[in-house]
C-alpha cells in the first residue's frame, strides 16, 4: 500500500473514532456549514461554536440573516474580532437571499465567488454540503501533510502552496471528501498538535518521516514575513 493511501485510510479510522461532535458536522445545509466556517476562520473551535448556536437560534435561514439589521448582526458578533467577516456574512446572504433565491451555489469554482469565501472556505462548504472531491487546506492540513511526508518547503510560501496543495490531492478520498477533509482537520487539530504532538498514540509513526527523524519540532516550516 502507498504511503498517501495509508495516511487516508488510517485518518479516517481514528477519526470515526475520535471526532469531536460538532453541531456543523451533522448536517448538510450549506447555510449552517457556511456560516461554522465564517465563524471558524480566525476562531477556536470552542470559542465559536456559542456563536454558531447564537447565530442559527436568531436566524435560522439565509432570508432571515438577510433580513437582519447590519447593527444586530455586528452586536451579536461582539468577541469575536475580525468584522469584516461579519459585514462579508451581511453581504453574502443578502446576496443568496435576494439574486439566487436562497439557493447557495453547488460548486466549488461558484462559492469562490461569494464575497469572504476564499480556497479554504469554498472547498470546505463544496466538500462538506455536496460531497465535492476537492481537497481542503488549513494549517491543520498543513501541518500533517508537512509532518508525515517530511515537506520542509514553507508553507506560507508560492512554492509551497503548490507543493501541499498538489499532495492534499495525492491523498484525497474522492469517494468520501467530506469525510476525508473532517478528519484531516481533526487530526491535526486534536492529536498531531502544533506543540507536543501525540506521536505516542499515533498508528501513523512508522511512517511519518517527521517522527522517524526527529523533526516534529521543526516541520512545519513557516516564513516570517
Ligand atoms: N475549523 C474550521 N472548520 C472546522 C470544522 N469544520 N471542524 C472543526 N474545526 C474547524
Amino acid at each position: 500500500m502507498s504511503l498517501s493511501q495509508l495516511l487516508s485510510d488510517e485518518i479516517k479510522i481514528w477519526y470515526k473514532n475520535n471526532k469531536r461532535d460538532l453541531p456543523w458536522r451533522n448536517t448538510k445545509n450549506p447555510y449552517k456549514i457556511w456560516l461554522s466556517e465564517i465563524i471558524l476562520q480566525q476562531t477556536q473551535v470552542k470559542q465559536g461554536l456559542p456563536y454558531y448556536n447564537k447565530f442559527l437560534k436568531a436566524y435560522a435561514d439565509v432570508h432571515k440573516l438577510a433580513n437582519a439589521e447590519e447593527d444586530e448582526i455586528l452586536k451579536m458578533w461582539q468577541g469575536l474580532g475580525y468584522y469584516s467577516r461579519a459585514r462579508n456574512l451581511h453581504f453574502t446572504a443578502k446576496y443568496i437571499s435576494k439574486e439566487c433565491k436562497g439557493k447557495f451555489p453547488k460548486t466549488y469554482k461558484e462559492l469562490l465567488k461569494l464575497k469572504g469565501v476564499g480556497e479554504y472556505t469554498a472547498a470546505a462548504i463544496a466538500s462538506f454540503a455536496y460531497d465535492e472531491p476537492v481537497a481542503v487546506l488549513d494549517g491543520n492540513v498543513y501541518r500533517v501533510l508537512s509532518r508525515y511526508f517530511g515537506i520542509d518547503t514553507p508553507v506560507n510560501s508560492t512554492e509551497g502552496a503548490k507543493i501541499f496543495k498538489s499532495k492534499a490531492y495525492e491523498i484525497l478520498d474522492e469517494n468520501k471528501p467530506a469525510l476525508h477533509n473532517q478528519a484531516m482537520m481533526e487530526y491535526g487539530a486534536l492529536l498531531c498538535k502544533p506543540k507536543s504532538p501525540d506521536c505516542m498514540f499515533c498508528s501513523l509513526n512508522p511512517s511519518c518521516v517527521a517522527f522517524q527523524q526527529n523533526k516534529t519540532k521543526s516541520l512545519p516550516v513557516k516564513l516570517k514575513k
